[in-house]
């Protein structure tokens, strides 16, 4: 007998509508059938065999993984005002004082702008002083108020009470803390520009493949530094930079990561490094934001992968499109902080000096790019 279920509801109408057989005995053939199939069967034909819709299955366990990303996001986020780690109140100050670059980028910056954003951030660098102390961030904060204090100046408007505000926040970060002259604005040319852009991207980006065969050479963890260094100028909402990557080197410590990742086998263990990046939810802090550590991630991979692939590394990016046992199995193996939300993996290796790649051919521009 057939084991689909199609094939269980005709053979039984057959048993059970032949005018010849035993009806008694057609019934328990039915039924032996029934559980000998049900016992074969997954879950989806058994719903099949009773009639139930596959979206019926699939509901409640959709439902219980938004319910994981919504609690993911109403924990960690900063929705609701609630600023209680550093690194949500680090995100606040970051937005703040970027608001006042950007105002200060304009081609006419309004005189005397954003004069609720200029408090909000002086409370917050106090608040900030007072628990964790002014470090490098606050320091850009504080350059970037004396850009806007010097911008409004040179305008006619001197703001005494800022300047004191912010001689007092100068005085208050420790001598033993690095100084940086960053923040504010900078002048830049369209010609310098266009020199540094002059790269053949197009062949760039075209002679990137997923690489999924590896050298055997070991990667340098400074050639990884100096991707991520490039990486970190991808734009991020409002610079509060949320990705970061995790960088697994040790042999133990790779294959415990991609044993919770499917799209590795036959290459993943042949990879020098496996990446993590992921995106800390701590930097959001609106309803509205509830994607936007997807989008910071993804970008940044993005960046991470071309910037991998400009030191003549193969990459191969590895999908985090998982259900919540894998998330919280992955967290809990590897040491990921729960309240990073992991974008993808990215194996990482040497190139061998011939290699077959899927030829992954692209749609055509006419079915990607909509001219309106
Ligand atoms: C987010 C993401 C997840 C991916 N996951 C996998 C994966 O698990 N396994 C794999 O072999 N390739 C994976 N890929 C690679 C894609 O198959 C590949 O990028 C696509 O076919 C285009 O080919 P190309 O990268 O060679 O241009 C992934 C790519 C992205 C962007």
């Amino acid at each position: 007998m057939s084991n689909s279920p199609a094939g269980l509801r005709s053979d039984s109408r057959t048993d059970l509508a032949s005018p010849s057989g035993n009806g008694l005995f057609a019934v328990k053939a039915m039924l032996k059938r029934a559980v000998g199939t049900l016992l074969s069967s997954n879950v989806k034909d058994i719903l099949r065999i009773l009639g139930v819709a596959p979206t019926a299955l699939s509901v409640p366990a959709l439902s219980a993984n938004y319910i994981y990303d919504f609690r993911q996001f109403l924990k960690w986020s900063a929705v609701g005002d609630r600023l209680d780690t550093q690194t949500k109140l680090r995100a606040v100050i970051t937005m703040d004082y970027h608001r006042i670059e950007k105002g200060l980028a304009l081609r006419e910056p309004k005189i005397g702008f954003g004069r609720d954003v200029i408090q909000r951030l002086l409370t917050n660098l106090k608040r900030y002083q007072t628990a964790y102390g002014l470090d490098e961030t606050c320091q850009i904060a504080i350059n970037t108020l004396t850009a806007y204090y010097q911008f409004n100046q040179t305008h006619g408007i001197d703001d005494q009470p800022l300047n004191v505000a912010i001689a007092a926040l100068n005085q208050a970060i420790a001598s033993d803390r690095p100084r940086t002259n960053q923040g504010g604005i900078a002048h830049v040319t369209k010609q310098s520009i266009l020199n540094a852009a002059a790269i053949d991207f197009a062949t760039f980006t075209q002679s990137r493949y997923s690489i999924r065969q590896f050298a055997p050479d070991p990667v340098e963890l400074h050639l990884i530094e100096q991707a991520v260094i490039m990486a970190q100028k991808t734009p991020s909402v409002c610079n509060r930079q949320s990705a970061r990557v995790y960088v697994f080197s040790d042999d133990e410590a790779k294959r415990k990561a991609l044993s919770f990742q499917n799209g590795n086998r036959g290459f993943g263990d042949q990879a020098s490094k496996v990446l993590v990046v992921v995106s800390d939810l701590n930097h959001f802090v609106a309803i509205g934001e509830r994607y936007q550590a997807w989008i910071d991630g993804g970008m940044f991979a993005m960046s991470l992968v071309y910037a991998l692939h400009s030191l003549g590394l193969g990459t191969c990016c590895l999908n985090w499109s998982v259900e919540r046992w894998a998330d919280r199995s992955l967290k809990r193996a590897t040491g990921i902080k729960e309240s990073e939300t992991v974008i993808m993996m990215i194996a990482v290796g040497h190139l061998p000096d011939e290699l077959t790649v899927a030829q992954s051919p692209r749609k055509p521009l006419s079915e990607v790019m909509l001219v309106r």
